[in-house]
């Protein structure tokens, strides 16, 4: 979907650069040359680090792809969903704060949040709609959403996806729903927001779907079952229909085509 021709944003930093999302990115961005710290070279936790990083590195552009994305993890530990995904956010963004004052630019912003901000109840969340989270994962990617709104050039994507290469279960749920996209699909909206000049919330996904009828999809074998088999076997919440009103999306890439 993009084309390089049209890239304006040639140095990017990258977070998450090493998690599922962001090794799928790096792949995809051999036209760009990108920064992507692992952990162990940059914990986001630490302010004084993302002070250093940024002091000693220039990029035009940021996608911010680190959080402490495991469900359980976080309901489990919530100081270090607070740690990673809030002031992680944070530290960032007062980051990007100073380097814009300091440069006289805009840094474009791109934060990949989560469907998981919406209640999970009743389904085709739009962008406007209340956001009431039913996990503690999804109160602490809120708490990030609301840094990253006091950029000026910046794009929140809500989203959920699924590698079609590595579906670990042998069974999914089919009265579970989601708008999940493959993670290819979405590699390739992010590079497109990256260059695009929208800012504000968009969500990303494709049409409602049961998990199972998705996972079918890629994974032929895979069992049907319903969400309370697995609640048993999951120690934190889970939604029943957290589907996304994707409409701005299927819009924009009419537009883009
Ligand atoms: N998976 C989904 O369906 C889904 C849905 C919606 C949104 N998201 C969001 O998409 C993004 C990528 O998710 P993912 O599935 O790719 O997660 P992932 O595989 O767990 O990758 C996240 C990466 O962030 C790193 N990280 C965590 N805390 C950090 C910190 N304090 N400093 C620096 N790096 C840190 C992790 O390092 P370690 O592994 O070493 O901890 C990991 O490499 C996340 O923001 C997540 O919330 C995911």
């Amino acid at each position: 979907m993009i084309n390089s021709s049209i890239v304006k944003h040639r140095k990017v930093f990258l977070t998450g650069g090493a998690g599922a999302l962001g090794s799928h990115l790096l792949k995809a961005m051999k036209e760009f040359e990108v920064l992507a710290p692992d952990i162990e070279k940059l914990n986001i936790g630490n302010k004084e680090d993302v002070h250093l990083y940024f002091a000693r590195n220039n990029f035009d552009a940021i996608i911010h792809c680190a959080a402490a994305a495991r469900l359980g993890e976080c309901d489990r530990n919530p100081i270090v969903a607070i740690e990673s995904n809030i002031i992680g956010t944070a530290n960032l963004v007062i980051e990007t704060i100073h380097k814009e004052q300091q440069i006289g630019n805009s840094i474009r912003f791109i934060h990949i949040s989560t469907d998981g901000v919406y209640s999970g109840i009743r389904g085709q969340y739009s962008e406007d709609d209340a956001t009431i989270p039913y996990t503690k994962y999804g109160w602490t990617k809120l708490g990030a959403e609301t840094n990253i709104r006091l950029l000026t050039d910046f794009c929140i994507i809500r989203t959920r996806f699924f590698d079609p290469e590595n579906i670990k279960f042998s069974e999914s749920a089919t009265d579970i729903y989601t708008s999940k996209i493959p993670i290819g699909e979405l590699v390739e909206a992010i590079l497109y927001l990256l260059e695009s000049s929208f800012t504000g919330v968009i969500n990303i996904g494709g049409k409602r779907i049961s998990d199972f009828a998705m996972n079918r999809i890629y994974k032929p074998e895979i069992k049907p079952c319903l969400a309370e088999d697995i609640l048993n076997e999951v120690s934190f919440k889970l939604h029943r229909d957290v589907s996304m009103d994707v409409s701005l999306w299927e819009k924009m890439k009419i537009n883009e085509l």
